[in-house]
């Protein structure tokens, strides 16, 4: 059978819709047997799905999945579930909470993603631990179901923070996971606008109250993986926190939902002015060469040429665009998808970068 195309979309069905909060849903969608191969997920990855918008042309968003991953030898998934939640303005969301009834056919990409655990690396008796705010639950459930499921030997810490709990997403799915694992599952809810009858006091979960609670509840320094997922600012206070507390950055996985209070992009550097630059990009096997526009990202310039390129977010967030720079200089604006191996190894986020040579060569097949 052929590889998998990357970035390639196909049409799946939705079987069910579940509304899972005021401001929430579940979506599972139908996998046809002859793409389950090419729906292959590792637990932790996304789907990006696209629609014609009515104002603003193709529209992508990506969710998580949080159903289990198939088990590696056995048959691709028939089903996959992921988790959406309402943004204000949002029109994807807004779609698929108004609209998007079971029978609908729905545009998605294949999986991708690099936030995953796989079971069969999880050294023996691995000890694993999340940090999650809001819908940074979805790929945690897949995660955390994925591991337990394959790994007998494997626990799992996960601390997870939200509003209420009216507005917690998965309440039943992650107390299944605490009935089912009762001995290797922990469960830490902290609510920041609602005391709990049981647990820890409200407020917000922030560097400086992780850094007390976190040696209380696990050995910090023997956890092989640390899976922080949510809000910019919750995941960047987890990242200071755990590294205060002497925890290796490599041991430090990281996915943003949303950047609003990021720090804006540094202005760009004086360059090669980009009406000079050509970029050679390699996909699907298949090279060319094509002019970068003044201010234009790679992947606007491969976009103009090959309209399969692969992305979701054009944000720097969902890491979709990801690639190799093979020759040349560049630049990217902001990165909150790749970890700093992989920038080290010389992969950037096609979306955010832009030339600082005359001619940059990109590989999205690595
Ligand atoms: S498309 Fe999402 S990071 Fe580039």
């Amino acid at each position: 059978m052929a590889a998998p195309r990357h970035g390639a979309f196909h049409s799946l069905t939705v079987a069910a819709v579940d509304r899972l909060t005021d401001d929430s849903v579940a979506l599972t969608l139908s996998v046809p047997a002859e793409l389950r191969e090419e729906y292959r997920h590792a637990p932790g990855q996304h789907l990006a799905m696209r629609r014609q918008g009515a104002e603003r042309g193709e529209v992508r968003r990506t969710y998580s999945i949080c159903s289990p991953a198939p088990a590696a030898g056995g048959h691709g998934p028939a089903e996959l579930r992921v988790g959406v939640r309402l943004v204000e303005g949002g029109e994807f969301s807004t779609y698929a909470h108004k609209e998007v009834t079971p029978g609908d056919v729905l545009d998605v990409m294949v999986p991708a993603g690099r936030f995953v655990l796989d079971p069969a690396a999880a050294p023996e008796g691995g000890h694993y631990a999340a940090i999650v705010g809001g819908s940074g639950i979805t790929p945690l459930l897949s995660i955390v179901s994925t591991l337990l499921a394959a790994r007998p030997d494997a626990r799992f810490c996960l601390v997870r923070s939200d509003r209420t709990a009216a507005s917690t997403m998965f309440l039943e799915e992650v107390a299944d996971l605490k009935d089912r694992y009762p001995e290797r599952f922990q469960l830490v809810t902290v609510l920041s606008r609602e005391e709990q009858e049981a647990g820890l006091p409200s407020g917000r979960l922030d560097e400086e109250r992780l850094t007390g609670l976190l040696p209380a509840l696990l050995p910090v320094g023997s956890v092989a993986g640390w899976f922080l997922c949510g809000p910019y600012g919750l995941v960047q206070g987890a990242e200071r926190a755990l590294r205060g507390l002497g925890v290796d950055r490599d041991r430090i996985h990281e996915e943003i939902f949303h950047v609003d209070n990021a720090p804006a992009p540094a202005p760009a550097a004086a360059s090669v002015s980009s009406s000079h630059s050509r970029v050679t990009a390699r996909l699907d096997g298949r090279s060319g060469t094509w002019p970068v526009q003044d201010g234009e990202s790679l992947l606007d310039a491969v976009l103009r040429n090959r309209a399969d390129a692969p992305y979701a977010c054009k944000g720097g967030v969902c890491g979709t665009c990801r690639a190799f720079v093979v020759r040349g200089e560049v630049r990217m604006d902001r990165n909150y998808a790749l970890e700093e191996h992989e920038t080290e190894a010389g992969f950037v986020l096609a979306c955010q970068s832009h030339p600082e040579s005359e001619e940059v060569e990109i590989d999205f097949d690595r």
